[in-house]
């Protein structure tokens, strides 16, 4: 079953938008697998975005992603990852597609309220970093559903 990391961050949690945003992801269909919050320090998110440290950003999107308590999330099902990239919207809400999280809520790129894993591999990555195994839900496949844990 696939798996993908969720960040809600902080501007979203200081706007009151947890709630809607985990909303939209259960509606959807997809299983919550690991929920936290918590204030992310510099050097896991210097980790998180690694693949940005060159860039002339990375210093105020450590700092932003570093401001306030975050939400870190797992959700899997079918096609995880792309079906969270594809319901929180282009990175820059200005592009972001009316129904997505960033269409309808954000403005601001730094601002973009969401982060979710652009691949399998970065999911698997990603996962390690914010979860320990014993963190996350093992759901079981019962005869129609998923309805319980392997221990229970
Ligand atoms: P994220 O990793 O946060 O989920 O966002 P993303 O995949 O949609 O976008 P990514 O390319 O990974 O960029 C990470 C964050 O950096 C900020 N950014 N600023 N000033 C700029 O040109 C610029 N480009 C990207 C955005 O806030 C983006 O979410
Ligand atoms: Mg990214």
């Amino acid at each position: 079953m696939e798996r993908t990391l969720v960040l809600i961050k902080p501007d979203a949690v200081e706007r009151g938008l947890i709630g809607q945003i985990v909303s939209r992801l259960e509606r959807k269909g997809l299983r919550l697998a690991g929920l936290k919050l918590f204030r992310l320090d510099r050097g896991t998110a210097e980790e998180h975005y690694r693949q940005h440290r060159e860039r002339p950003f990375f210093r105020e999107l450590i700092d932003f992603i570093t401001r306030g308590p975050l939400v870190a999330m797992v959700w899997e099902g079918r096609g995880a990852v792309e079906v969270v990239r594809s319901l929180m919207g282009a990175t820059d809400p200005l592009q972001a597609a009316p129904g997505t999280v960033r269409g309808d809520l954000a403005l601001d790129l730094a601002c973009n309220l969401v982060h979710g894993s652009d691949s399998v591999q970065a999911a698997a990555r990603e996962i390690e970093l914010f979860f320990r195994p014993e963190e996350l839900v093992a759901y079981r496949r019962a005869q129609d559903g998923w309805l319980g844990f392997p221990e229970a």
